[in-house]
């Protein structure tokens, strides 16, 4: 793979790797831009190739003399961040417990929309990487949860959202599965080696970002750490080879901010350096051009990408609203006003945040309330934070979560952990309601709707009396409550691991309410996998909700499930086990603090369900998993396999391409359908979910999945195709996609462990 070589592009036009039929509006914008870059001069298009201070993230050179104004890019997933006037979205993990792709997309439109109306031209996500390989990483919380298809499907669908108004940089490429040793910083002379073997890295970790090309995704983020010994952001391999080689990625490689380590990074397949660059700036790509370490031909590739990019996504390079408008260094003084938000997004947001909240545990009838009498509420998490100023720290580097008072760290040592990429040091924000993640994944809420503000107003609408104490881990507790609720978080950042799955002190805190409450109900803003068999088994803990992080609407949302306005329709999109040492190896990110730390991505090749599955480990709640209101039967499914038994093993027309690669990848083999009955009394959503269990493995893994509201009483057909690559398994030695002979069984699922029908495939 790394056999690429540009040499063999200069001969041609850039878009001689694109099939112009199948990829026309990327021909179109590629051919524009072609035509532009040659009107720059050698300096011009050096300094279009990285970036200059501004009040954007980053902010790419301009050459204003043709009318490239160049690239505001802004974090981040879940919104702009670090500015007024903008919405806070539910968080990408909260995206991925809802496994809705529709719902993805409409998110990701209003988001695009904001980042657009702000001068933003690049939103810096989503985040397909991390996937969730290691348990404790402190960003997993930023993407869609630990499957490829799972995250494949939502982040494509987020790619066409947020592209309807701006530029998506799909991060981080690849192999970025730790925040330990993320950095060759503080002592630490080399990022982490994550070694990947070839069939893995295909069937785990470029899956979800081919999925993302394929859906025109116009930028990609290389990675802090090395892959396989060499530098995402300077690696041949992974950069020319798989990305833009056998992926026919046509748009740009952005470095993570601080990610380039060589110019020689410009031959291997990076396009712009962010935020700035030691080995690009001063005309020194054209030094290399002009002593023949680099060729004009990929200078001019470096800024043809950009430029592409732009027209295929606002058909121009002109810049309207001006890069970086809408975006503040200085709240405090005064500053045009410039609204992000678009009310009409408000039922979507909702939504949202609705959907990611997954129902773990629910006995006697717990939920949902009805009209309780009395009500205590209970922990740190229950009510907002008490500070929302516009001071640069809290709202311009990290976001209005970092005003939260963090447990034993002060702000300072956050920062200091998060700059060193090391150190134990975050578990519960103890400062307020958790409705974000930290760091890049922060994001910056118009306002806060809390569980305390959202209950009290449910509780003037039915007459409830509410008891709370937000403050006490050792509460008195109303003898005569109908419920009790214990609000705690699990918080986590960029910059820094986790230091457990759970934490103990927020445990012993709803062990003290349950010891003097009959009916206890347990929330939980989650950012990832957090462990609950302190309490689980207690009988007067009667229901145990993760809420993870649903933005600036989270109490709303969060009501109207307890209530029973609502449904439940959230699935785990990971696995809880019922201790810590269940992960394994796959526990921490591995590495030592001191030198060239290396990850073996084979130790155990499988994360997630699939490790339990394969190591016979009993999950507490499996991937998958979520309780309803209502009770689902599963009827028999049909499968039309003709295409697949008859099929060629390898991709016919291996010359076809698309952004994405070979493009009978895509086509559809296998079509499943099955009906589901809401066989109880009210309305809810499933989700129906397809694993494929291949020719000899013990393992079955997430092939497709599909929600749908289903008015109790009714029946609905859920029908979902499978395509050539998700029936077809990485043959290192053809370097292609076959599928396999033999028998494929197709289990139906409401969870990876509660399989309802099955079928064989065979050829
Ligand atoms: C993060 C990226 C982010 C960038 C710009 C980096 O530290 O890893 O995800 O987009 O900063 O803020």
């Amino acid at each position: 793979l790394s056999s690429f070589s540009f040499a063999a592009q200069d001969q041609s036009p850039w878009f001689a790797h694109y099939n112009p039929s199948a990829a026309s509006k990327w021909a179109a914008a590629l051919n524009r831009a072609g035509t532009m870059t040659p009107q720059m001069t050698s300096e011009e298009l050096n300094n279009v190739t990285y970036g200059f201070s501004s009040a954007c993230s980053g902010m790419t050179g301009s050459v204003p003399r043709v009318g490239w104004d160049g690239l505001c890019m802004n974090d981040a997933g879940e919104g702009v961040r670090g500015t007024d006037l903008v919405n806070a979205y539910a968080e990408g993990i909260s995206i991925g417990a809802s496994w809705n792709a529709e719902l993805a997309y409409e998110r990701a439109r209003y988001m695009g929309a904001e980042f657009r109306r702000k001068g933003v031209k690049v939103a810096l996500g989503p985040v397909i990487e991390p996937i969730g390989r290691t348990a404790l990483n402190g960003r997993n919380m930023e993407g869609f949860g630990a499957d490829p298809s799972l995250a494949g499907k939502l982040a494509a669908a987020s790619v066409r959202g947020l592209q309807a108004s701006v530029i998506a940089s799909v991060k981080h490429f690849v192999g970025y599965e730790q925040e330990l040793d993320r950095m060759p910083i503080g002592g630490n002379p080399v990022s982490v080696s994550s070694n990947i073997n070839d069939k893995d890295m295909h069937e785990l970790y470029l899956w979800a970002f081919q999925d993302a090309v394929a859906a025109g995704a116009a930028s990609i983020m290389c990675s802090y750490n090395r892959v396989n010994q060499t530098y995402a952001c300077e690696n041949d391999a992974a950069l020319n080879g798989l990305l833009k080689g056998e992926l026919n990625f046509p748009g740009f490689v952005v470095s993570d901010w601080s990610g380039q380590h060589s110019g020689d990074s410009a031959a291997a397949g990076l396009d712009v350096a962010m935020p700035s660059s030691s080995y690009w700036d001063n005309g020194q790509l054209v030094a290399a051009v002009n002593n023949g370490t680099l060729s004009k031909e990929r200078l001019l590739d470096m800024a043809t990408r950009q430029l592409a990019a732009s027209y295929y996504v606002f058909g121009d390079i002109t810049s309207s609203p001006p890069n970086g408008y809408g975006l503040v260094t200085d709240y405090t003084a005064p500053h045009p006003l410039v609204d992000g938000r678009d009310p009409a997004s408000k039922p979507n947001r909702l939504q949202q945040a609705i959907e990611g909240h997954v129902l773990v545990k629910n006995t006697n009838n717990a939920l949902p309330l009805q009209k309780p009498k009395i009500l205590s509420l209970f922990g740190y998490d229950g009510r907002a934070q008490m500070v929302n100023s516009p001071s640069s720290n809290t709202l311009s580097n990290y976001g209005w979560a970092f005003g939260t008072q963090v447990m034993n760290a002060s702000v300072d040592t956050l920062l200091q952990a998060m700059v060193g990429g090391k150190g134990d040091i975050l578990q519960s924000a103890t400062g307020g309601t958790l409705f974000t993640g930290l760091g890049s994944g922060a994001s910056t809420p118009a306002y806060i709707s809390d569980p305390f503000s959202a209950i009290s107003d449910r509780a003037y609408d039915d007459d409830t009396y509410l008891w709370w104490d937000f403050k006490s881990y050792e509460p008195q507790v109303s003898a005569i409550s109908d419920a009790c609720l214990v609000f705690v978080n699990d918080v986590s950042t960029e910059g820094v691991d986790r230091a457990g799955l759970a934490d103990p002190v927020s445990d012993s805190l709803v062990l003290n309410v349950a010891a003097k409450c009959a009916n206890t109900i347990v929330v939980i803003h989650n950012t990832y996998i957090r462990l609950v068999d302190a309490f689980y088994d207690h009988p007067n803990v009667t229901a145990i909700v993760y809420a993870h992080l649903p933005g600036q609407d989270s109490g709303r949302a969060l009501v109207k499930l307890l209530w029973g306005d609502k449904s439940p329709s959230g699935k785990l999109p990971y696995t809880v086990a019922k201790n810590a040492s269940d992960y394994g190896q796959l526990l921490h990110g591995s590495g030592t603090p001191v030198n060239n730390s290396q990850s073996d991505f084979s130790q155990p090749s499988l994360f997630d369900y699939r490790y339990f599955q394969a190591n016979n480990i009993e999950p507490r709640f499996p991937f998958g998993f979520g309780l309803t209101y209502t009770t689902f039967t599963y009827g028999n499914i049909t499968v039309s396999s003709t295409g697949f038994r008859n099929a060629s093993t390898s991709p016919p027309n291996p010359n076809r391409r698309i952004p994405g690669g070979v493009k009978s990848l895509f086509d559809p083999l296998v079509s499943v359908s099955v009906t589901v009955t809401n066989s109880g009394s009210v309305d809810a959503a499933e989700v129906v979910q397809i694993y494929l269990q291949f020719p000899g493995e013990k393992t079955h893994l997430l092939r497709g999945f599909r929600k749908i509201e289903i008015p109790h009483g009714s029946t609905q057909e859920f029908a979902i195709d499978l395509s050539r690559r998700d029936l077809s398994r990485w043959d290192v030695t053809s370097q292609q996609w076959l599928l396999p002979n033999g028998t494929t069984t197709i289990l139906v699922g409401a969870s990876s462990a509660d399989i309802r029908a099955s079928a064989i495939l065979t050829r």
